[in-house]
This record gives C-alpha cells, structure tokens and sequence, in this order.
C-alpha cells in the first residue's frame, strides 16, 4: 500500500468524511454577512476553531480542508491550526487553487487557475502540516455547455495539478464540479458530469497520477435548481451510481461528495440512499463545506461566545453524515 494510499484511507474509512472549511475570504465574508457578523481575521478563525475543536472532530471527521488563511493562523491556546486539527486524528488539508476566472473565448464558463508557483507553494503547506490539498474546477450546464474548451482546460489543470501534489507526498482531491444551478434536467447533469469525469481520469492517467493516492471529489446527479422535474432521492442515489461506476477507474480508494447548494436535510438523505445501494468499491462519504456548517454558524452567529451550543450542532449534523456514510441515517434520528 502506498504512503498515498494510506493517507487517503485514514481520511476516508469507517465513515469519516471530510469538513471543508476551505471558503476563500470572499465567500467566507458573503457567509459571515449573511448573518450579521463582520468578517474579520478574527472572527473567521473564532467560528472555525469552535468547529475543530468539537468532539465529533475525533470520530466523524477524517479530514479539514483550509484555506491559506486558516492553516497560518494559531488557535486561542496558542498552537498552530494545523497541529489543532491532526491532535484529534483528523488529517490537515489545503485548497491550493487560486479561484475560478472567466475563460478566454468561452466568457460565460470559468477556469480555475493556480497552477504558477504551486511546487513552491506546496513544499511550503506540507512544512505547515497539510497531507492533502483541494482544486476545484466548475462548470456550468446550459444547451452549450459545458463546452469542449471548458472540459479540456479544467481537466488538464486538475491533472497537472495533481502531479504536483503528488511529488510533494500529499493526497490531491480533485473536484470537478457540475454546478446545480439552472433549470437542466437530472439526465442532463448526468450526461455532462460522465463526460466531465471521464475526461478528467483520461488527464490523469496521461499525467501517470497514482489513482490509489487521490480522492474525488464529485457532484451528486441532480436536476437543476430550477428544474419543473425533481427527481426522488432514490433516483438520485442510482443515477450517481451509476454515473461513478462507469467513469471512475477501479483503483481509486473513495469518492467524497460535495454537498453543493442542497439542503442540510437532503445531503445527508442522498449520502445515505448512495451508499445503501452502493455496489462499488469506493467508499463513498461527504466532503461537506455549507451542509456541515450552515445550522452551526446561524447558530454561533447569536451568540458568538456559546461555543458549547454551535459545537453541539455541528456534532449532530457530522454524525448524521458519518451514519449515511455507513448507510445508517434514518429521519427519526435527526429529531433525537
Ligand atoms: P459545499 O459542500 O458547500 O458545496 O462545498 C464543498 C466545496 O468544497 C466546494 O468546493
């Protein structure tokens, strides 16, 4: 087993999943706002270490992704957040991407970009304790898109990105991200996410990417947010089956979900139908940034001194996502 190998697992096994705390200042402001904090340097570092520092660190969560800000930053009781994060047995992560810009020739569709500098910058996150990183590449779904320009450039980048990260010794998520909003069809999102992943594995295979030693980091197959036609949760759960066991190669340990834009409720819900019906071999779990957190930081935005009560709610939701991790969440437990 590989050294790769083995991170990946001690993120991903007995139902742990990964707390994406990675939000860029910017998004982080917007959440902050929403709920009438100021989005001050200290004021994100407070709500994310009430998080790091709850009791479901140790059983729930494998893995924290950061941002550049976070893993610089030191807790109130002095340690550094990295070394905060792996004390309870959770991995340190990193998002290295440098945010998603428009696309030459393709204006309505994004990039991600990031990729100048990075060997540098990776030496640097692994002195400071991260083991694994995130790239997140997005598209968006219409009648044109994603178009060929988009799926090439992201995949490639996603590639070689984590060859990068892969010479420095630590696990790449790789995140190609179907976006849900829009009124396209559940077959729609199918059709584009396959051709995506596929394209994406095609791109790391050519880059020789060990595919033991990373984690995707996938949508779930949805209809749009404006669609007239919903589909069931057990759809959902068999159309993203169905799409993974055809596009994603036997070798890669684990699938980590994102959550999105879906409720709380329905992550969880999908998570759980996912892996009851899962006839994979990919442990498949939650890499959750809004669906872990948004109860918890309405919570904590009351009354930013009650940490007791924020951690009580994120411990809840991380339990639910670890039981449906399992294929063990059922609704009654929600209201226990
Ligand atoms: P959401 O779960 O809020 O979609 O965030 C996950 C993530 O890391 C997006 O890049």
């Amino acid at each position: 087993m590989s050294e790769l190998n083995k991170i990946a697992l001690k993120i991903l096994s007995n139902g742990k999943g990964i707390l994406a705390a990675d939000e860029s200042n910017g998004t982080m402001t917007k959440r902050l706002e929403s709920v009438n904090i100021q989005s001050s340097p200290e004021n994100r570092l407070l709500f994310r270490e009430t998080l790091f520092l709850s009791e479901s660190m140790m059983d729930c969560i494998g893995g924290v992704i950061l941002y550049d800000e976070t893993i610089n930053q030191s807790s109130n009781s002095g340690k550094k957040i990295p070394t905060l994060i792996s004390d309870t047995g959770a991995v340190p992560g990193i998002k290295v991407d440098t945010g998603a810009k428009v696309l030459a020739n393709s204006s309505e569709e994004k990039i991600t970009e990031g990729l100048d500098g990075l060997r540098e910058r990776l030496k640097d996150y692994y002195q400071l304790g991260a083991r694994f990183t995130k790239w997140r590449g997005v598209y968006n779904i219409s009648k044109k898109y994603p178009s060929q320009i988009a799926i090439n450039s992201n995949t490639h980048a996603l590639a070689r990105y984590s060859a990068l990260v892969q010479e420095c010794g630590m696990v790449p998520v790789v995140e190609p991200e179907v976006l849900m909003d829009g009124e396209h069809s559940a077959e729609d999102c199918f059709t584009k996410t396959s051709e995506v992943i596929q394209k994406c594995f095609e791109e790391l295979i050519i880059h020789k990417i060990d595919l033991t030693g990373i984690i995707l980091k996938p949508n779930m197959i949805l209809a749009g947010n404006k669609s007239k036609n919903k589909i069931s949760n057990e759809e959902v759960s068999l159309k993203t089956l169905k799409c993974l066991k055809q596009s994603v190669p036997n070798e890669v340990p684990g699938i980590a979900f994102l959550s999105g834009g879906q409720s709380e409720i329905e992550a969880t819900e999908n998570l759980n139908l996912i892996n009851k019906n899962n006839n994979t071999n990919f442990i498949m779990t939650y890499s959750y940034g809004r669906a872990l957190q948004q109860s918890a930081l309405k919570f904590w935005s009351k009354d930013i001194k009650d940490s007791k009560g924020t951690q009580n709610i994120f411990n809840h939701r991380a339990k639910m996502n670890t039981l449906a991790a399992q294929g063990k969440w059922s609704s009654e437990l929600e209201n226990k």
